[in-house]
């Protein structure tokens, strides 16, 4: 489906009854990383998986992309769909965009699951990293992005093991418009330091990490569930950084359980 949102075009599917959960996806992919979820879920749960701006069937505008602006295209979707509050799922920039969003919109915010994410600011090394990025990205395309990423996203067993999803990672990344991936890019790099704001989410909050994800390994998990009040932790074994498409049935399982106790609130 599509809805005109903030001046541009967004993607998005809408399928179940139930309680919202809306799904926010990893940097450079897009809304189709969720179709595991969307299938399981959404027998129980309103599922709504969006392409974000610059990603998917979404419009690339050339522009500045900031992670603000990406939570008020979600806050424009929840309004264009009459949904109040719902529970926000992020993983990585996801989970970037979902602190994002509860910074500017807590009352919408009925618990937040924050998977595979971490509430650090970049580095002075790790901003320069994203230039460098986006200059390959300009001037040698997404196929080069998709070379240097997928060691980061997926398990070395499951690259060795499972080409279909290592192909499925690929062509979403493939798939991704130049214009997005330089304006995530710089986005996160912008990104504040949203360690203080931990102490301050008063919603249930539940924090997934896959124990083999690099990027944002289990120790980043851990710093947010300590810091979160009354936050839980859930470690999915064998999973790396995209714990959601490597193991879905136990991620599906972690999003059930919570969205069920939630349900009861
Ligand atoms: C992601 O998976 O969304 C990225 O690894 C996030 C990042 O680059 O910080």
């Amino acid at each position: 489906m599509l809805a005109q949102i903030n001046g541009i075009t967004l993607a998005f599917n809408d399928h179940g009854t139930g309680p919202p959960l809306v799904f926010l996806h990893a940097f450079p992919l897009n809304r189709s990383m969720w179709t595991d979820q969307e299938t399981a879920l959404s027998t129980q749960f309103r599922v709504i998986t969006i392409d974000l701006r610059g990603h998917g069937e979404s419009d690339a505008p050339l522009w500045h992309y900031s992670l603000d602006q990406a939570a008020d295209d979600v806050h424009g979707l929840l309004d264009h769909l009459s949904i109040r509050q719902a529970v926000l799922i992020g993983l990585s920039m996801g989970g970037y965009i979902a602190l994002a969003f509860y910074r500017k919109y807590a009352e919408r915010v009925k618990g937040l699951i924050l998977a595979d994410t971490r509430a650090q600011a970049d580095t002075e090394d790790g901003k320069r990293a994203r230039f460098e990025i986006a200059q390959l990205a300009y001037k040698q395309g997404p196929s080069a992005i998709a070379d240097l990423m997928i060691s980061k996203l997926l398990s070395p067993a499951t690259i060795q093991t499972r080409p279909e999803l290592v192909q499925r990672v690929r062509t979403m990344i493939e798939g991704t418009q130049v214009s997005g991936i330089a304006g995530d890019l710089m986005a996160m790099a912008e990104r504040p330091d949203s360690i203080p704001l931990l102490q301050q989410i008063g919603c249930p909050t539940h924090i997934i990490v896959g124990e083999l994800d690099v990027p944002t390994p289990p120790a980043d998990a851990r710093f947010m569930a300590d810091r979160i009040p009354h936050a839980r932790l859930a470690v999915i074994p064998g999973a790396g950084h995209l714990s959601n498409l490597e193991q879905p049935d136990l991620f599906n399982e972690a999003i059930r359980s919570f969205g069920l106790l939630l349900a009861g609130c």
